[in-house]
């Protein structure tokens, strides 16, 4: 079976922003900022884009290039002892999946609140009290199916099946040709009205004055770290899979650099938004920044419908918001689908159109339990366990293999043999040694706090499961592929 193709260059580097760009721009990248040092998080977030992210992404893409196979078939091709780092990848898409399509759910609610600010003064009570309905639930005491969650979700659910089951020109290359110029549009608007709002540029300060205290915590480098992997979707099978479709005569290096570029000039933008408009809340109510923020998921659904309700022409603003976060994380959602889906074509031989219906389907019956009384709960601790554990473990292990098996020198002379421009040296020292080195640092003492403190106040007993149990799990089920294609490759043979 031919493999599908991209339909132009423009189709390629817009659906590879489209995946990089999306909730972890809007909704984690200020709330990361503001909780790691502000200014100072820019220090290892710059330094870990310019020397993992950038590697990384040429990597990914020289890759899938070159093996045209999704993730697992690509390190099969690498070695056949390879194929679980594959598997294992695309276990954190199917996992990431299932959480990151409750946050598109719950911004489509509020979309629809935002016409009229039905969530009230009290925003914070509004979301965790009757939007969620979280009461004294945990991540295992769920509570029961909240309907007015689960049809939003159902709603982002069918938007992305569309998407991957009409395929990769058709659905997923269009799908991204609507969604990120709309997208660019709706925060152009929106950044040209807040910066001009009073007290937003105390905002900006804010971000972008440094604590230099936190530089020195290793919990901020590895929340750099991990966000960079996370916004530019490497390490979990996608770009692998992206750049699989991608034509013989491509070039690697520019399109590598656009995407991370584009990227990551679109984070600060978003944190320039976020913050300028807490700048102005804080101006308005007479308090200070810090009072009027709140950390973590809170930030989009807590503070920023109470910072709608101060502006001028709300019902256009607040909508305007919701409705860029929710088109930034649908055109990632359909990337983290198309990652697990390729893979199955790649491996079962069946249709896309089977493919896809068998993946989303199952998808969706699974994210279901993001749908419930306790679903934040839960989002909130597998997050931290993909994010801080599994992706870091998966791209130092994608690096070990690459950089010092595969040879990251031939991946630079492939690279640039097909690229507009080259790239240096560095690129080797980059995956060989240095971004091994701090990921081994940064994973190692996350493992060692995470084991000893344990990760947000959870029960021992549900991070056993849910965290470690459940990254676990994802390990031993690759190895189990892995294991049972080298014997019926034995068997072919
Ligand atoms: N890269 C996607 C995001 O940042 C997954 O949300």
């Amino acid at each position: 079976m031919k493999r599908e193709q991209w339909g132009s260059r423009t189709g390629f580097i817009l659906a590879a922003v489209g995946s990089a760009i999306g909730l972890g721009n809007i909704w984690r990248f200020p709330y990361m900022a503001y909780e790691n040092g502000g200014g100072a998080f820019f220090i290892p977030y710059l330094f870990a884009m310019l020397t993992a992210g950038i590697p990384f992404m040429i990597m990914e893409f020289s890759l899938g290039h070159k093996l045209r196979g999704a993730a697992p078939r690509a390190f099969a091709k690498v070695g056949a002892k390879f194929e679980w780092l594959g598997w294992f990848q695309v276990s954190i898409a199917s996992v990431i999946a299932v959480y990151y399509v409750a946050i598109i759910g719950w911004a489509i609610s509020y979309l629809g609140y935002s016409f009229t600010q039905n969530w009230g003064s009290d925003t914070n009570a509004f979301f965790f009290g009757e939007y969620l309905k979280l009461g004294d639930n945990t991540p295992t005491q769920l509570g029961s199916l909240q309907f007015h969650i689960a049809i939003p979700m159902a709603i982002a659910w069918a938007i992305t099946f569309a998407a991957i089951f009409t395929g990769v020109k058709g659905g997923i290359e269009r799908a991204s040709k609507i969604m990120m110029p709309l997208l660019f549009l709706l925060v152009l608007v929106l950044i040209s009205r807040v910066v001009f709002l009073p007290g937003a540029l105390d905002g900006l300060n804010y971000l972008f004055q440094p604590d230099f205290s936190k530089i020195l915590d290793a919990k901020v480098w590895s929340a750099a770290y991990g966000q960079i992997f996370f916004t530019l979707s490497v390490g979990f099978a996608i770009m692998i899979a992206y750049s699989s479709y991608l034509p013989e005569k491509s070039d690697i290096n520019n399109n590598a650099f656009m995407t991370v570029l584009i990227n990551c000039g679109f984070s600060i933008t978003a944190g320039v938004l976020i913050f300028g408009v807490l700048g102005y809340m804080a101006q308005e109510q007479a308090k200070p920044l810090t009072e009027v923020v709140s950390a973590g998921v809170g930030l989009a659904f807590v503070t920023i419908p109470a910072a709608i309700n101060l502006l001028p022409a709300p019902y256009i603003l607040g909508p305007l918001f919701f409705l860029a976060l929710v088109v930034a994380g649908l055109s990632s959602h359909i990337s983290i689908l198309e990652a697990v889906t390729s893979a199955i074509i790649d491996k079962l031989h069946w249709s896309r159109k089977k493919a896809a219906t068998v993946v989303c389907g199952i998808g969706f019956v699974v994210s279901m339990a993001f749908a419930t009384n306790g679903g934040l709960l839960l989002l909130d601790l597998i997050d931290y366990f993909i994010n801080n554990v599994a992706l870091l473990t998966s791209c130092l292990i994608e690096l070990l293999i690459i950089g010092w098996l595969f040879k990251a020198a031939d991946v630079r002379s492939y690279t640039n043999n097909i690229s507009e421009f080259s790239v240096g040296k560095w690129f080797e020292i980059c995956i060989r040694f240095l971004s091994p080195a701090m990921l081994a640092v940064i994973l190692g003492t996350n493992l060692v706090n995470t084991f000893n403190e344990g990760y947000g106040g959870y029960a021992v007993s549900d991070l056993m499961l849910l965290g470690w149990g459940l990254v676990a799990a994802m390990f031993v089920l690759a190895v189990i592929i892995n294991l049972a294609s080298k014997t019926h490759t034995h068997q072919e043979a």
